[in-house]
């Protein structure tokens, strides 16, 4: 079960992440380490190859953030990305010259593809046969002069030493970006460097994972029995399948209905836990406890806070049901313990508290499980697929803990609730079945988030011969690739109308639908 492993240094660039996503993707095992782990530390953790990040630092400014020397002992290939190249060069002994103006977005580079990196990766070819690759830089320092026994690999008119190698160590540095989509060639550039250069056979796919998963669960676990908060979410759902492949009956899931979930949702976790997956599921209707504790609250930090304590109260409850339980098996995913150096000086600002509804605390006193620690978000999706939950479950969009508290503005009422829910299974339904016809895609699939969001105001309207006065909704559809910075959707005015019309005719009680067209920032994916 050992894996080939690449190790991917950290010296805090925002999208550290998407390097070993890329990696990932190239079916090769690889964890993300802060930049000052210790020599031993990489001893120790034999990697095939080594990535050293960018980082929002100069090499200039920060004497300290270098490469640990085992680096460069340990006789593997490296690859440097921005900051990276720039340390490998100056601890190499090349020079890197600091400057106050950056260069940002696209670019194209010229290739110098007689090293292995590169050879035969382009974009184009310039009239003169040169090859260039379409990249994303961003950086304001910059390789001035090349480091013994290196070469150039590649170069642009303001960044003359754009790449750089030397083939005998198998060391390899871009001033690029190849981790970001915008890099066209990213993909094959990673690719090459750890299935070619490092020599990684490709053996991290989630088809065969499911074994190795299952084995150690039950090593792990023994005869005991094991509890999981069952939400309907992606993460605790494939966590539920993948552990009941494991353990079967030793598993007992939890399923705390606060009544904010989404239409039916319910009874389809039911139905997909016990019903097919002959899973022990205790569904637990909390509804009328959690709208008790709502009444009169309006503030939305208030309202998560409320929902995130009574969730763990109920919980608690029912797991001091089952006395034989050993063990608290939690759908934690990579993101969420992925250590990074940029978190040690970054000073993160809460604007909303981010309760996640399966965060429970430790005074359970049970060991905790977490089987899913390794995985991305996509490879969590691909294992679900792969254990058979049905992909329109796998495949959709995150929902807040939280639910429909902080999709209903103000005082939650069961009222409102019912309203909310009904409106919104019509946009889902409709987004779900309109097919945008370049793509061929549903505009479900083409936006990253869709809700319905209800506004406690009521409006005027007319429906036959008569006068309404009635509530509001707000729809709600985002494009994003992480959800910090999010566009509105743009969708077709025709399903905005089918769409509005359906929700005014079929749910008495609503007479007038909006669309929500700000962006984040400044305004934020949810309304609360
Ligand atoms: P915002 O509204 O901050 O949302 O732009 C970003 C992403 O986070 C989700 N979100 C939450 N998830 N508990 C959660 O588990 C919460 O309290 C919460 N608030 C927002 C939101 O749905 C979006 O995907």
């Amino acid at each position: 079960m050992a894996h080939q492993k690449i190790l991917i240094l950290d010296f805090g660039s925002q999208v550290t992440q998407l390097i070993a996503r890329r990696v990932r993707e190239a079916h090769v095992y690889c964890e993300i380490h802060p930049n000052d782990v210790s020599d031993d530390f990489i001893r120790a953790f034999a990697p095939q190859g080594i990535i050293l990040s960018g980082s929002h630092a100069s090499t200039y400014e920060d004497h300290q953030l270098r490469a640990p020397q085992a680096v460069w002992d340990l006789g593997v290939p490296v690859l440097g990305i921005c900051y990276g190249m720039q340390t490998m060069a100056v601890q190499l002994g090349g020079e890197v010259s600091w400057s106050d103006t950056r260069e940002f977005g696209y670019a194209e580079v010229r290739a110098h593809g007689h090293t292995e990196l590169l050879k035969g990766v382009q974009d184009f070819s310039t009239p003169e046969g040169h090859g260039m690759l379409k990249v994303w830089m961003s950086h304001g320092d910059k390789v001035t002069a090349l480091p013994p026994g290196f070469k150039l690999m590649a170069s642009t008119p303001s960044c003359p030493i754009a790449g750089m190698a030397n083939e005998d160590k198998r060391y390899y540095a871009v001033q690029f970006h190849p981790e970001v989509t915008h890099t066209v060639q990213g993909p094959e550039i990673f690719n090459r460097f750890v299935r070619e250069i490092c020599g990684c056979a490709g053996d991290w796919i989630m088809g065969n994972y499911i074994e190795e998963a299952v084995a150690r669960i039950r090593d792990q676990v023994g005869d005991e029995e094991v509890i999981l908060g069952l939400s309907g979410g992606v993460d605790s759902s494939v966590a539920a399948a993948l552990i009941h492949r494991a353990i079967g009956d030793q598993l007992t899931c939890v399923f705390v209905d606060h009544g904010l979930l989404r239409l039916n949702e319910g009874q389809m976790v039911m139905d997909m836990f016990a019903g097919r997956l002959h899973a022990k599921v205790v569904h637990v209707d909390a509804a009328a406890q959690f709208m008790g504790h709502l009444k009169g609250v309006t503030d939305p930090e208030q309202k998560r806070k409320i929902i995130g304590r009574e969730f763990v109260e109920v919980f608690q409850a029912e797991a001091k049901k089952l006395s034989n339980a050993k063990w608290l098996a939690q759908g934690t995913i990579y993101p969420d313990v992925v250590e990074s150096g940029g978190t040690k000086t970054k000073k993160a600002t809460t604007i909303k508290s981010h309760h996640n509804v399966g965060g429970l605390p430790e005074t359970l006193g049970l060991k905790l499980l977490e089987p899913l620690r390794e995985l991305f978000k996509d490879e969590v999706r691909e294992l679900g697929v792969a254990l058979g939950l049905p992909p329109d479950m796998v495949y959709r969009h995150p929902f807040p803990g939280p639910g429909l508290g902080v999709r209903i503005l103000g005082e939650v009422k069961p009222e409102f609730a019912d309203l909310l829910k009904r409106a919104d299974a019509i946009f889902i339904e409709e987004l779900r079945s309109t097919i945008e016809p370049n793509s061929g895609k549903s505009w479900y699939d083409l936006t990253s988030q869709a809700f319905t969001v209800f506004l406690p105001v009521k409006s005027v309207g007319v429906m036959g011969d008569g006068r309404t006065y009635d509530y509001v909704v707000a729809l709600r559809a985002v494009q994003t690739s992480d959800f910090m910075t999010a566009d509105w959707a743009e969708l077709p005015y025709s399903l905005l109308k089918k769409v509005s019309s359906r929700i005014i005719n079929e749910v008495r009680g609503i007479n007038r639908v909006t669309y929500d067209v700000s962006s984040k920032p400044p305004a934020t994916i949810e309304w609360e």
